[in-house]
């Protein structure tokens, strides 16, 4: 496609595999300079090595300092950011009823804090130009919150909120903030995700995923390049009347409009 972002800089969060990575890859061929991150430095040079104008940074994004750290070789390695892309690990899972103050400052920890830090490093620059995407990879779980998964329903919907806040405040500036909400895509974790079941459970695999499939309207899930063509879209020139949004991509599965 030819999404008018040829010589645009990107930092991808989280891009050494799965949503990030399938972001990157759909970034990298519209002609994008992408920062591919990951804590494997040797990972991440790996995967931007398969990507034309790639580069690869190590770095733990939920560590103290990590983002200011990220954020600085980001610059170095591609210059101001006309793209950020926020993604990264959750926190562990569990119900509502079982949260703690530790718990819910990891969740924050997670999901806000190096979030927040990013979007206020890279936003002048932005603001400056008169152009800029700022994505966040979330869940459909800001829409309908899944069950046992208290603290990442907690810290998600947090992180919604601010970037929602911001969309309307930057939204003259030529800067667009969206989120982009995966449903259940083949990735490395939702692969993860079925085998914890199925030990859990002790059922097949394959038992496991077709019960999952099937409460997915398109019977299967999403393939990670269907996910990073739309990210690509949401970043694209094109897209530039769409923002504080929220697109889902789930085949389907959230039930409401
Ligand atoms: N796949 C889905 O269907 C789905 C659905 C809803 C929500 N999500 C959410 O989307 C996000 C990405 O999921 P995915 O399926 O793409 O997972 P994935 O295939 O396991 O990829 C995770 C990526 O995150 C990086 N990462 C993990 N911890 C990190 C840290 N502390 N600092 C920096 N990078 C880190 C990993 O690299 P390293 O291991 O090298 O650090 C890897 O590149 C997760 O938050 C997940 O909960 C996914």
């Amino acid at each position: 496609m030819q999404f008018g972002l040829a010589g645009k800089t990107a930092l991808i969060c989280a891009s050494t595999s799965g949503l990030g990575r399938a972001t990157a890859r759909a970034l990298a061929e519209e002609g994008v300079n992408v920062v591919v991150t990951g804590r494997s430095a040797e990972r991440a040079k790996e995967v931007a090595a398969e990507l034309p104008g790639a580069v690869g940074v190590g770095c733990d994004l939920v560590a103290d300092g990590g983002a200011e750290r990220l954020l600085a070789a980001a610059r170095e390695a591609v210059g101001d950011l006309d793209i950020l892309v926020l993604n990264g690990p959750g926190p562990a899972p569990g119900p509502a009823r079982a949260t703690d103050t530790a718990g819910v400052a990891q969740a924050v920890a997670t999901l806000v804090t190096p979030q927040e830090i990013l979007v206020r490093g890279t936003l002048p620059a932005m603001v400056e130009k008169g152009w800029g995407r700022i994505l966040s990879i979330s869940s459909t779980s800001v829409q309908a919150p899944l069950p046992n998964l208290s603290l990442s329903n907690l810290g998600r919907a947090a992180l919604a909120g601010y970037l929602k806040t911001l969309a309307a405040e930057v939204a003259a500036q030529g800067v667009t903030v969206n989120s982009l909400l995966p449903g259940r895509i083949a990735t490395p974790r939702a692969r993860q995700i079925d085998e914890a079941a199925a030990q859990r459970t002790g059922r097949p695999l394959d038992e496991i995923e077709a019960a999952s499939k099937a409460t997915i309207p398109a019977g299967r899930y999403g393939e990670p390049d269907e996910f990073g063509a739309a990210a690509a879209f949401l970043c694209s020139t094109q897209a530039a009347y769409i923002t504080g949004t929220a697109l889902r991509c789930d085949g389907g599965l959230v039930p409401t409009l």
